[in-house]
Order: structure tokens, then C-alpha cells, then sequence
């Protein structure tokens, strides 16, 4: 199942995430996705984001796959991955990471935070597998 939703005005907030203050955007209340599926957020001025809930824990992750213009969030989620309905590529859902060839680039994945219903995203400290730290 897949949902969509449109957010027009962010609500930021700043907490600590590792000893590092980081701005929080809100994504979305963790109601509006149901456990196994992900779902489409745009906030306006980038590009679509995906939030994934597994069980009760919340990933936001880039909703467009890195092998083309699929959006994620129509996929299926299998074992903790997140499958493309285009071709079936997959990546890992916690790290991003490929996991099913034909995608050959890791997702970008930001830190969440969830406060009571609501779930939180650090955009600007978004990390990709690929990327060497
Ligand atoms: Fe996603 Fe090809 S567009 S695997």
C-alpha cells in the first residue's frame, strides 16, 4: 500500500542527535504510515523523500531510486529492503545500501527522530553508503 501526502509548511526544530545539534524538519505523524510501507513526503524545493516504517521504527530515506525516476515508496518491502518497481533493484532501508543489482548507487538516508507522534528528519545530515566517511 502506498500512501501520499503533500506538506506545504515545515515545522523545524532542534535537537541533539550524537552531541550535535542538527535542525529537524518534520516529516510526517507516524499514523500516517502503516507498519511495512513507506510513504511519498514532498516538502517543496527538493526532491521527494520516502518515509519507511518497519514495525515501529522510522526511516527517511531519498524516495527516488538511483537506477531511474522510480519513485520507492510504490515498492514492496521485503526483510528490510525497500525494492524499486521498476526494475527491482533494492537497497537496504537502514543504510541505504544496495542490495539487488541492476541499482549500482546507495540511497541517501537521513537521521530521524520521532517526539510522540511525529517524526523528524535531519536533511542536512543525510549520509550515503557510497560516500567514505
Ligand atoms: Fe529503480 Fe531501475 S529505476 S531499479
Amino acid at each position: 500500500m502506498r500512501l501520499e501526502t503533500t506538506l506545504s509548511e515545515n515545522q523545524e526544530s532542534f535537537v541533539s542527535i550524537a552531541s550535535v545539534t542538527q535542525p529537524m524538519t518534520f516529516i510526517a505523524r507516524t499514523t500516517d504510515v502503516e507498519p511495512g510501507c513507506a510513504l511519498q513526503v514532498n516538502l517543496g524545493g527538493r526532491p521527494p523523500l520516502a518515509l519507511v516504517r518497519l514495525d515501529n521504527e522510522f526511516f527517511v530515506i531519498n524516495d527516488t531510486c538511483t537506477h531511474g525516476e522510480a519513485s520507492l515508496s510504490d515498492g514492496e518491502i521485503v526483510n528490510g529492503d525497500i525494492e524499486c518497481p521498476f526494475h527491482s533493484g533494492c537497497f537496504d532501508i537502514r543504510t541505504g545500501a544496495v542490495t539487488a543489482f541492476p541499482c549500482a548507487k546507495a540511497l541517501t538516508v537521513y537521521p530521524v527522530k520521532v517526539e510522540d507522534d511525529q517524526v523528524f528528519a535531519a536533511l542536512d545530515a543525510g549520509t550515503c553508503a557510497d560516500t567514505p566517511v
